[in-house]
């Protein structure tokens, strides 16, 4: 079992974001998972400029680390979202990356994965982060098994208090992986996001013919 955590904090290995994902991945590796993390920072991804080329194909017409990263992602069987909250919101590098994934969040390409997400500030947004770094998991089709968002009043050795806290969602999320998680709500949420972008598979049917098949395979087009 793969687990992939992917951050999106610039202070890279100094990162109390980092940290506190780490402390989720090593949960995850004693309960018996692989655990690799990337920071976002190290790698050059383009923003998306809605050219809307990867309509034809899923392919960006940009020549950067997104692909590689991507890879990477759907080798993983869990996936670990972190930001720092930047102006009560993710950083620039995590949204930056995150609309290159429009593409993926269409076509459901993470559908079956689990995942949780972690965020830390000073003061202010932290659990706003979490939710919407889960809710972008959502939208990829990942099932959420929580998350942790923590205020570190800029001490950011407070981050080693939630060690056993990480630690215990890193184990939930190998569990899920072995177990299933049920959620009924979020199962609705998912359903939802399939129902409204299953317009966008139709209508491309003929363009992308893996992806539409896949999703007949999977019962979402009848
Ligand atoms: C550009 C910038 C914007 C920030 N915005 C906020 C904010 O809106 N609210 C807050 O409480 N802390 C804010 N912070 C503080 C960071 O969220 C906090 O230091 C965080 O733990 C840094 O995580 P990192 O070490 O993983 O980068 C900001 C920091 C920077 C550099």
């Amino acid at each position: 079992m793969r687990i992939l955590a992917i951050h999106g904090s610039p202070r890279t290995i100094r990162s109390t974001t980092r940290r506190l994902a780490n402390f989720v991945l090593e949960g995850a590796a004693d309960a018996g998972a692989a655990t690799e993390i990337i920071d976002l920072a190290d790698y050059r991804i383009i923003p998306c400029t809605a050219c809307e080329a990867c309509i034809l194909n899923g392919i960006c017409v940009n020549d950067d680390d997104v692909p590689a990263i991507i890879s990477r992602m759907k080798e993983a069987d869990a996936l670990v979202f972190g930001s720092p909250v930047y102006i009560d919101n993710i950083t620039g590098q995590m949204k930056i990356f995150f609309d290159r994934l429009a593409d993926a969040i269409h076509y459901q390409q993470f559908s079956g994965k689990y995942g949780c997400s972690v965020a830390t500030t000073a003061e202010s947004g932290s659990a706003e982060v979490v939710a919407y770094l889960n809710h972008v998991l959502n939208y990829l089709g990942v099932v959420c098994v929580g998350g942790i968002g923590i205020a570190t009043e800029g001490q950011s050795a407070k981050v080693e208090e939630y060690e056993p806290a990480a630690r215990a969602l890193g184990k939930k999320l190998v569990d899920a992986v072995r177990e299933g998680y049920i959620d009924p709500a979020q199962d609705a949420t998912l359903s939802d996001n399939r129902a409204y972008f299953k317009n966008i598979v139709e209508v491309n049917k003929d363009l992308r013919i893996a992806d539409y098949d896949r999703w007949v395979r999977m019962g979402w087009i009848k």
